[in-house]
């Protein structure tokens, strides 16, 4: 038993840590102008059907980005929706299932070949569980959803040179981490990818585990595509504080009255929350940056389990070999 405060161990605490983080003062890490275009830039998202992913995509079409939708559902009245209120039609859909390895692949086909190069890449989708899934794989759903699926998609993208490093500004890629990603004490590297079985009372923690997972990718990823003094690729990562989204959507039906009632008074709204992955897309004080995080529209340190290089080396070096079991 550790003493450190662990705030993300339940529904109801994060729920609470994630309301009192909206009302502490936070210092401004900047502010997009509304003359701030993304015109030119092939933007690609995951999870856009649906809560922030949506929201970013409507705000980033209005910034004139050309908006590439990968989604597993809302084709094509989620990209109508797009289009109709960001009054823009550069708007595409592709189908993926990121729970499924063929499907991500697929998905990195279909940018290549339709699109070429994407300028970035905003990983938003996740999953809340109700209790621990199999994938057909046997891994743990929220393990490949949330984290693993990540490595494979962006790694998949490097390999098939689908990130436009020919501009004059750099390439970004983004996390939607959380700020749960400090939870765990630790990494579990003796049981690196195996089934744990879980109720709902487990599934925050084990969501917290995945984001510092994510993370942690998020800043060897950076590690390795800027070596010394030469940025090649902006890596970067935000918590967007409690949203009201679809992301509880698996709780018991009993509470979800109750939850929707306190996600809408409390939570932000998805246009809002939208704010810093606008922001880490768009801002041009960000060029040439390797990393940075947001929590919120604050800069913050990242916990510092995910930023030691001897952890990020040890994800790594671990998932490539889960990766090469599963083949
Ligand atoms: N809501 C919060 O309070 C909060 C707080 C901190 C961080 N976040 C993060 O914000 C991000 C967006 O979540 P949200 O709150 O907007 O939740 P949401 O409304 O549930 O959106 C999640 C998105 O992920 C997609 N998705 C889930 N499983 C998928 C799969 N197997 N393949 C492809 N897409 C899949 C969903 O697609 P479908 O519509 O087809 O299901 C949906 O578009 C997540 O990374 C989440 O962890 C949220």
């Amino acid at each position: 038993m550790t003493l450190k405060e662990k705030k993300y161990d339940s529904p109801l605490q994060a729920t609470i840590t994630g309301i009192l983080g909206l009302f502490k003062k936070q210092e401004r890490v900047g502010e997009l102008s509304v003359i701030d275009s993304l015109q030119g830039k092939k933007v690609l998202i995951t999870g856009s059907s649906s809560g922030l992913g949506l929201a970013v995509a409507k705000q980033l079409a209005a910034r004139d980005a050309e908006v590439i939708m990968a989604v597993r559902s809302g084709i094509p009245e989620k990209g109508e929706e797009v289009k109709r209120v960001s009054g823009k039609t550069n708007i595409h859909m592709l189908p993926v299932d990121l729970s499924d390895f063929d499907s991500i692949h697929h998905l990195v086909k279909a940018v290549k070949s339709k699109f070429g190069q994407i300028d970035i890449l905003i990983c938003n989708a996740a999953i809340v569980v109700s209790e621990a899934r199999k994938t057909k794989e046997g891994l743990d759903e929220m393990f490949m959803v949330n984290y693993l699926a990540k490595f494979v998609l962006v790694n998949g993208l490097l390999k098939e040179n689908c990130f436009n490093t020919d501009s004059n500004e750099l390439p970004r890629i983004i996390f939607v981490s959380s700020e749960s990603h400090r939870n765990p004490d630790e990494f579990e590297w003796d049981t690196f990818g195996e089934f744990k079985d879980h109720k709902m009372a487990k599934t925050v923690e084990r969501y917290g585990y995945y984001k510092l997972l994510m993370t942690t990718f998020s800043q060897e990823l950076s590690r390795r595509l800027n070596v010394g003094e030469k940025t090649s690729h902006s890596v970067f990562a935000l918590c967007p504080g409690p949203v009201n989204s679809n992301i509880a959507r698996e709780a018991p039906k009993m509470v979800q009255p109750l939850l929707k009632l306190v996600f809408k008074l409390f939570f932000s709204s998805p246009e809002k929350a939208a704010e810093p992955v606008v922001y880490l897309s768009a801002s041009k004080d960000l060029e040439g940056k390797p990393t940075d995080y947001l929590f919120l529209m604050s800069r913050k340190e990242i916990d510092p389990k995910a930023t030691a290089p001897e952890n990020g080396k040890h994800l790594w070096e671990k998932t490539e070999k889960l990766l090469e079991k599963i083949k």
